[in-house]
């Protein structure tokens, strides 16, 4: 009987389950030959430096935007806010548009928007992204009536703001499931086809807050940093398949002027800005487009944190302190 390879099996796109227990020990074993590491320690010095390289061109040199034209454009919680930003941008762009929201109103009023303008490929659908089995019906509706879907963009959410203790259970467990649970749903609806025919991308709106802890958002902070844990852990197993070409955005907006954050407290606002909906969603599918991994909005945020990071906590409480940044408690 003829075994198949590590190689084949890998390269065979039909294949759902994204690790296998054979991949694992493949890597296993090859830590386990001296030369194998030396060798593998030089190639690391070698990419490492060129990529460096790679990146410096780049901030003065950006990659060129892919097309999105054609491309079936799923984005929940677009009824408001960045959500409907995002639809009307990638309908101007040449998107076909699937607008998901639990409020069937606003996002029928986004679809019509969009047709106004002539884009007549723009499709509302009724959907709870909480519900698992809501997202799975729906999900095979958008199937059957406009296609397979190629870009998914997680972006509803919910953003309640108080002490932890003034949290209602309920009001948890929303947090979670609208913020968190919801992208493991549609990920379960929509990642299949994209392996299959070994083209997607996924995009995941974290916030800053899924970067650092801040006051009256303990259970938000809490689904903002699943979702970026969520996103790097799919973006490694998808790349147990060398030739994978399903990419992953995760994006972290610092405040933005849609109403989510109810009582915005900025004491710098000259340094930093309330964000405007039109930019922020003109930067998320310029990072889509550019097939960047993470960004924060404004961009050297991002760069910021990190660096903040490798200091002593009591540096971090005492720069907080300085910019008092935060949302104040809606209650
Ligand atoms: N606004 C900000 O300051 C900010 C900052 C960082 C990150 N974000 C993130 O960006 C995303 C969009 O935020 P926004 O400011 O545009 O919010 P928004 O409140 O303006 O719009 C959210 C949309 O999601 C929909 N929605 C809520 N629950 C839903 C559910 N269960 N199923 C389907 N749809 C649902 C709402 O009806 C609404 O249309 C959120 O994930 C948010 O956490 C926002």
């Amino acid at each position: 009987m003829k075994m198949t390879t590590i190689k084949e099996i890998l390269s065979d796109t039909s294949v759902p389950s994204l690790v296998s227990e054979s991949t694992t020990e493949t890597n296993r074993n090859s830590t386990t030959n001296p030369l194998s590491i030396i060798w593998e320690i030089i190639i690391f010095y070698v990419l490492s430096t060129w990529y460096i390289i790679e990146a410096i061109y780049r901030l003065f040199v950006p990659v060129t935007e892919k097309s999105v034209k054609g491309e079936i454009v799923l984005i929940t919680g677009t009824g408001h806010g960045i959500g409907r930003q995002l639809a009307f941008q990638y309908a101007s762009q040449g998107a076909i548009v699937v607008c998901w929201d639990i409020n069937e109103k606003t996002n029928q009023d986004t679809v019509k928007i969009i047709q106004e303008f002539g884009h007549t490929k723009a499709y509302a659908y009724v959907c709870d992204v909480s519900k698992r089995e809501n997202v799975m019906e729906v999900a095979r509706k958008v199937q059957a009536e406009v296609g397979d879907v190629t870009i998914l963009i997680n972006n509803a959410g919910i953003m309640p703001s108080h002490p932890f203790l003034d949290h209602t259970t309920e009001e948890i467990e929303s947090i979670i499931n609208i913020n968190v649970m919801a992208h493991f749903w549609t990920l379960q609806a929509f990642l299949p086809k994209m392996i299959e025919k070994n083209h997607g991308h996924i995009v995941s709106l974290s916030s800053c807050a899924g970067l650092i802890g801040l006051r009256n958002l303990v259970a938000y902070c809490a689904s903002k940093h699943a979702v970026r844990g969520m996103m790097d852990a799919l973006n490694r197993d998808l790349r147990v398949n060398p030739k994978n070409r399903i990419k992953i955005t995760i994006i972290y907006p610092y405040m933005v002027d849609t109403g989510l954050c109810i009582r915005p407290q900025i004491r710098f606002p000259s340094l930093m800005p309330m964000q405007k909906e039109e930019e922020v969603a003109q930067q998320i599918i310029s990072a889509q487009r550019r097939d960047v991994f993470e960004v924060s909005i404004p961009r050297h945020y991002l760069s910021f944190f990190y660096y903040l990071k490798l200091h002593p906590d009591k540096i971090g409480n005492l720069m907080n302190d300085i910019l008092q940044s935060y949302t104040d408690s809606d209650l």
